[in-house]
């Protein structure tokens, strides 16, 4: 690809960072796989919720995806091209337990995985294995899913599972990706699987979340020589709308549920008192010394960004009395999400003032626009190329400023099933035909391939 500098992107090199910074693309097991009927593996709440006309945008399912459980050597060969050394994928809890748990756990899923991570080590990508990206298996769901603690114990035992039989290979884990959508976007908004609107509910299912999080992180020590485990959250730098109390109150507000609500516990804090006293009876139950199971310390904080919101007092307004205002004349992808690189840069400080977590990677990052498959049969993603320099712009400043980020895992490798919007969100950094599941690398993916390569963009 040709790198002259035609437009006001800065100047960055892989060299800008430090010779151990983990370069890597994120994807999730649901959302690429397909394959969801090989092997025994049993039903997940996302194939359920898909089911159920009127829940994904354009009717369509991760049925087939990207075929990724067939075509995986395939992806991993695309992953190394690029230059990458580590890669971000999760593994889908219902291959393992086809019914969430068991005395044994289903084999043929086990070396599916196993297959998988000695693919990524003899191409030199470092395996980060993310134990839940939302594909609970619909059993669990069916006796009350994360509401029920029963549910805690059956995560203990799957990441046990699976840290046994993998942990020689695999070193870093994660425990869940961004337990607030699993809280809130599933039993609250009810977007996404199980597709439940209950705020009581989503409260209770983010405490068995943090709790199961921190009751998995002995057990994965204990199979894992010298692992390092970390949850990946999804936070947000929040601005008031004005210079008023009021609105200053709301960001609080909303800063309490959408932030420190997970951030506080994990920090051995527990929950922010001023939140615990607005849900009012809404409040989860905690049982004496889930508080301290959910503080165990961890080896490094996964942030995953996307974009900074603006809140506004809006007395009666949901449970927290407040309204997301859109900005105005401000860059958006075409999901809406602003554009604010600089954004990253104010939300890592924070959490590294208030929270001083001793490595921080950003575990996602990333932008959909439509793509064009030019007539030479190349997709010129300018925008998505842009916002990739721009927030591995803002990455540097970040290390510049000695906040400990070691890493960056570019959303996504692959177009995939973006959940509620089906496959009308595009985010690789690779172009897929799902009717011929051709792979094309687009300019973003190639300016990705160059920077790592040690290029001067
Ligand atoms: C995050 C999810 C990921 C993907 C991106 C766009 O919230 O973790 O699976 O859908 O958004």
């Amino acid at each position: 690809m040709n790198n002259t500098r035609t437009d006001d992107l800065p100047v960055i090199e892989r060299s800008d960072f430090a010779a151990d910074f983990r370069w890597g693309c994120s994807t999730s097991s649901y959302q690429i796989e397909g394959g969801t009927d090989q092997d025994g593996r049993g039903e997940s709440i996302w194939d359920r919720f898909c089911a159920s006309p009127g829940r994904i945008r354009d009717g369509s399912s991760g049925a087939v995806a990207c075929d990724h459980y067939h075509r995986w050597p395939a992806d991993l060969d695309l992953a190394r091209s690029l230059g990458t050394n580590a890669y971000r994928f999760s593994i889908a809890w219902p291959r393992i337990f086809a019914d969430g748990r068991g005395k044994s756990p289903n084999q043929k899923g086990l070396d599916f995985y196993s297959r998988l991570v000695d693919g990524m080590l003899e191409r030199g990508l470092e395996p980060w294995a993310t134990l839940y990206h939302w594909d609970l298996p619909q059993a669990l769901q069916d006796d009350g899913g994360w509401a029920n603690r029963d549910t805690v114990s059956a995560f203990v035992e799957y990441s046990d599972t699976v840290s046994r039989h993998l942990g020689d290979r695999i070193k870093h884990w994660i425990t869940h990706n961004e337990p607030w959508c699993t809280a809130f976007h599933g039993n609250f908004e009810g977007v996404h699987a199980p597709g439940l609107k209950d705020f009581k509910t989503a409260l209770q299912v983010s405490h068995h979340v943090l709790l199961s999080h921190g009751l998995a992180i002995p057990v994965i020590r204990r199979n894992v020589v010298s692992a390092r485990v970390g949850a990946a959250l999804s936070l947000h730098p929040l601005h008031a709308a004005s210079d008023s109390a009021d609105d200053a109150a709301a960001m609080r507000r909303h800063d309490g549920l959408r932030n420190r609500w997970f951030l506080d516990p994990l920090h051995g804090r527990g929950y922010p008192a001023d939140v615990w006293a607005l849900v009012g009876n809404n409040a989860p139950v905690v049982q004496d010394g889930d508080l301290s199971v959910i503080a165990t310390p961890t080896d490094f904080l996964g942030i995953n960004y996307y974009f900074p919101e603006i809140v506004a007092d809006a007395p009666g307004k949901g449970v927290m009395s407040t309204r997301i205002i859109e900005a105005k004349n401000v860059e958006r992808t075409d999901f809406g999400w602003e554009v604010s690189p600089e954004g990253m840069v104010t939300l890592l400080t924070r959490v590294a003032k208030d929270y001083q977590p001793a490595e921080i990677y950003l575990t996602e990052n990333g932008s959909t626009y439509d793509d064009v498959i030019g007539q030479d049969g190349q997709i010129d993603d300018v925008q998505r190329r842009r916002y990739l320099v721009r927030h591995l712009a803002a990455a540097r400043e970040i290390v510049r400023l000695g906040i400990p980020v070691k890493g960056y895992f570019a959303w996504s490798l692959l177009d995939n099933f973006e959940w509620a919007e089906g496959y009308i969100r595009r985010f690789g950094l690779t172009h897929v035909d799902f009717h011929t599941q051709q792979r094309r690398v687009k300019a973003s993916g190639k300016w990705y391939r160059s920077f790592l390569r040690g290029d001067v963009t």
